[in-house]
């Protein structure tokens, strides 16, 4: 272990998605941890119970050397003056987004390294390829070099988080492309394009669970070779009917309005738009978000999923 993991404690800053992984697997490495949880709250016992030493986040960001911010990115903003107030003028900084290093105004120590580790997936994905000894990809970037070591830091804790292979980009390109990935793509256009294929199906009178096991459920499969094989070696796993159909039907339906849809949401990334928005929503309590969440869980494509596949479990608590 170099110089500075072997002297420094890292303060995991939330104990979620991406805290409860980093936590274990540094820990995993040697690496000493603090948590940082809200007194009171779930993330706090949860980390407790894996025991962990536990302190509310500014205190835990006093105690360690490098800080790890692992907070919701929205919830950043309104957390960061007791946070900074707290941190000495070299702490280190590692952040797992680089969304609030991009859009939002963060009063940063003055002497100390900020690096961006951003693993390739959710933290219950990495956490597990870390118990079965296999590895995660991860972006790494340094927002601010204070110490000359920056990438070196950046690039250990990558290795002791389980990260592998590592590529290094910037703050802005990977908080640009992670947003567009998960609008146009990961969350937002697969989420439309099962919805809206679902719909046509039932609007036309077929049965509601064959179009959901036709159009969302076996996407995992389809994903999964895509994730294998990439594009070329999925279509060598298809029937020649389902090629062709490929081939022939899917650029209609992302065609020119659809491309035209995505450089405008990019433009609006890259524009801080976006970000603007949300914070609006945000700090207005979420009203329209709420409801939004509210609205699609009583879509009947719920009910189409029961009836198909019968009772489920509901998404896993790390899975949040
Ligand atoms: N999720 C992913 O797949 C993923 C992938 C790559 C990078 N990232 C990045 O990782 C970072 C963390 O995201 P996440 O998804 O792991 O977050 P998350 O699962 O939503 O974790 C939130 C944690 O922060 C605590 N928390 C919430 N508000 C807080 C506040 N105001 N003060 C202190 N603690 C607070 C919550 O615990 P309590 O409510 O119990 O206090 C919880 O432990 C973000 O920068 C995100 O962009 C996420």
């Amino acid at each position: 272990m170099s110089a500075r993991f072997a002297t420094s404690t890292v303060a995991v800053l939330g104990f979620g998605n991406q805290g409860r992984a980093h936590a274990l697997n540094l820990r995993d490495a040697g690496v000493e941890v603090v948590v940082g949880a809200r007194p009171g709250r779930g993330a706090e016992s949860r980390a407790r119970t894996l025991g962990f030493p536990v302190a509310d986040p500014p205190e835990a960001a006093r105690r360690a050397q490098v800080v790890a911010v692992l907070l919701p990115d929205e919830a950043v903003p309104a957390a960061w003056p007791a946070l900074a107030a707290a941190l000495a003028a070299d702490s280190a900084l590692v952040f797992a987004h680089g969304f609030n290093l991009l859009y939002a105004d963060l009063a940063l120590p003055p002497c100390g390294d900020v690096v961006l580790v951003s693993p390739t997936g959710p933290g219950s994905v990495l956490r597990r390829l870390h118990e079965r000894g296999e590895t995660l990809p991860a972006y790494l970037a340094v927002h601010r070099d204070g110490s000359g070591g920056a990438w070196a830091l950046a690039a250990e804790y990558a290795e002791k988080l389980g990260c592998a292979p590592v590529l290094r980009t910037t703050v802005r390109e990977e908080t640009e492309v992670d947003l567009f990935g998960e609008q146009a793509v990961l969350c937002g256009g697969m989420n439309a394009l099962v919805t809206a294929a679902f719909e046509t199906l039932v609007a036309r009178g077929y049965a509601p669970e064959i179009a959901y096991l036709e159009c969302v459920h076996q996407l995992k499969h389809l994903a999964d070779l895509l994730h294998e094989r990439g594009v070329a070696g999925l279509r060598q796993g298809i029937s020649g009917t389902a090629l062709y159909g490929d081939l022939s039907r899917g650029p209609r339906v992302i065609g020119g309005p659809s491309r035209a849809a995505m450089a405008a949401l990019l433009e609006e990334i890259r524009s801080g738009s976006f970000a603007r928005e949300w914070a609006a929503e945000e700090a207005g309590g979420r009203r329209w978000l709420e409801a939004a969440v509210a609205g699609a869980a009583g879509h009947p494509i719920e009910q189409a999923r029961r009836r198909a596949l019968g009772p489920r479990p509901g998404p896993a608590e790390a899975d949040a």
